[in-house]
């Protein structure tokens, strides 16, 4: 099928690259055109496992095109809209300005019969404004919300664990549902969940998921609070709480919290949208779920300090992480880079490490210094603090090796992802996130 992609971001040049890879003729179409040269010469603009073959594939096929000009969209029978919906300056509610862009300036080059399909993350209740404009172009638009985890969005999208698609009602809404399942033909065949359903539930799927996600993060960050109290272990509650199958340990590992382009901007949007809609108070938890997560990046910063004897002045700290969590070079609201910054607000010499954050770090935060190599972050350090589990450090480096290099044998573990007996064991004083 010939499809058009709107915005070429994370998810829009995932979406095209991934639909071109199971057989359509793909167009990926963006205001940026410098994204758009990386993107025609097969190049992925951001680290992503799996991206740059299926980019490298699709444009080599002669199925996959990226361009600036909207009226490449002309011909295609389904557009996807994948533009970002970053949170308002000035306050909490999503910015829909990009999405408003994609749709107006989509509609010139829409047919009768033809589907726009959204994929943005947005507030419930766009979707119903947004069909008042598509409608007249004998277009018809469906709500179809994408879940997909950074680090894993290629398999995400090709093979996702689930479909929704909002549609309008009657016989429009069902030949809609029916495109939509040619489109993703692969996981139709593979019985993928397919969920039809209206426009506001679609929407709402999207957000109550990333909200539902993000406060059992921030629960079992509440829990660890309580344990660093009482001189509970968080991460064998997590362990002995996950074996109720209807808990589940997945996302009950606690540390210095959620992060990136989704969960923080969502959770707040959702918020401002149930206020907006007079039940704020329905989500009323959703301000504590952000404030506990926020307080864990304190907490990290005050376990250095305290171990460092109550200041962190002139002290070097290496900071293992940039990225909001492994597999990424995203470090959009990344809690590992905010405690990296407030130690260098507290007089540290900071050093941060990463294996793939680095270029993204020094952009936004270029008064931290930086240091590729692992050995020479820890050499001489005062102190270290892990803030992304990434393998590098979690599974190869060995602590005997770190101790050999460091000053200080202090290792704060913001992740909780290190080996506490095996660091102790080798003479490091260790500190975990709502552990003894
Ligand atoms: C998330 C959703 O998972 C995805 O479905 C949605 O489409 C977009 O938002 P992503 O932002 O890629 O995806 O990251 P995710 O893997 O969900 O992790 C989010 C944050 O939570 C990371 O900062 C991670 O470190 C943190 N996290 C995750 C925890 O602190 N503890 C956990 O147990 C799990």
């Amino acid at each position: 099928m010939k499809l058009s992609v709107i915005g070429c971001g994370y998810l829009g040049a995932v979406h095209a690259a991934a639909m071109a890879s199971i057989g359509h003729e793909v167009v990926g179409i963006d205001v940026d055109e410098s994204k758009i040269a990386t993107l025609s010469k097969g190049l992925a603009p951001f680290f992503e496992p799996g991206l740059q073959e299926i980019l490298e594939e699709g444009i080599a096929s002669g199925r996959l095109s990226f361009t600036t000009d909207m009226s490449a969209a002309s011909g295609a029978k389904v557009h996807f809209i994948g533009v970002g919906t970053p949170q308002q300056k000035d306050g909490y509610a999503a910015d829909l300005t990009y999405v408003n862009a994609a749709v107006d300036g989509l509609l010139p080059y829409l047919a009768p019969g033809d589907i726009v399909a959204g994929k943005s993350t947005v507030p419930v209740g766009t979707a119903a404004n947004l069909a008042e404009r598509v409608t007249p172009t004998g277009a018809t638009l469906v709500w179809n919300p994408e879940f997909l985890r950074e680090g894993f969005a290629v398999q995400d999208t090709v093979d996702p664990d689930r479909l929704v698609a909002g549609v309008p009602a009657g016989e429009e809404g069902e030949t809609a549902a029916d495109i939509l399942r040619e489109v993703y033909h692969p996981s139709v065949a593979k019985n993928t969940p397919f969920i039809v359903t209206d426009y506001a539930t679609a929407e709402l799927v999207k957000v109550s998921a990333n909200a539902f996600l993000a406060t059992k993060i921030s629960f079992i960050n509440a829990m660890a609070e309580i344990a660093e109290v009482t001189g509970a272990d968080v991460t064998q509650l997590a362990d002995a709480i996950g074996h109720d199958a209807r808990i589940g340990r997945r996302f009950l590992g606690a540390g210095i919290g959620f992060g990136g382009g989704c969960l923080p901007k969502d959770i707040r949007a959702f918020s401002a949208r149930a206020e907006e809609l007079g039940r704020g108070e329905s989500v009323n938890f959703l301000r504590e779920v952000d404030a506990i997560n926020l307080r864990r990046r304190d907490r990290a910063v005050e376990l250095v300090v305290d171990a460092l004897g109550g200041t962190v002045f002139e002290k070097k700290v290496a900071v293992l992480g940039a990225a909001f969590k492994p597999h990424s070079d995203d470090i959009r609201d990344s809690p590992a880079l905010d405690v990296a910054v407030r130690l260098k607000g507290l007089g540290a010499d900071v050093v941060v490490t990463d294996p793939a954050a680095i270029e993204n770090a020094k952009r936004v935060h270029p008064q931290l210094t930086y240091n590729e190599d692992l050995d020479e972050t820890l050499r001489d350090a005062d102190a270290v603090i892990v803030v992304t589990e990434w393998d590098e450090w979690r599974r190869e480096l060995a602590p005997e090796h770190a101790a050999s290099l460091v000053a200080n044998t202090i290792v704060v573990d913001g992740r909780n992802c290190l080996d506490a007996a095996a660091w102790r064991d080798a003479g490091w004083t260790y500190f975990g996130m709502g552990r003894p």
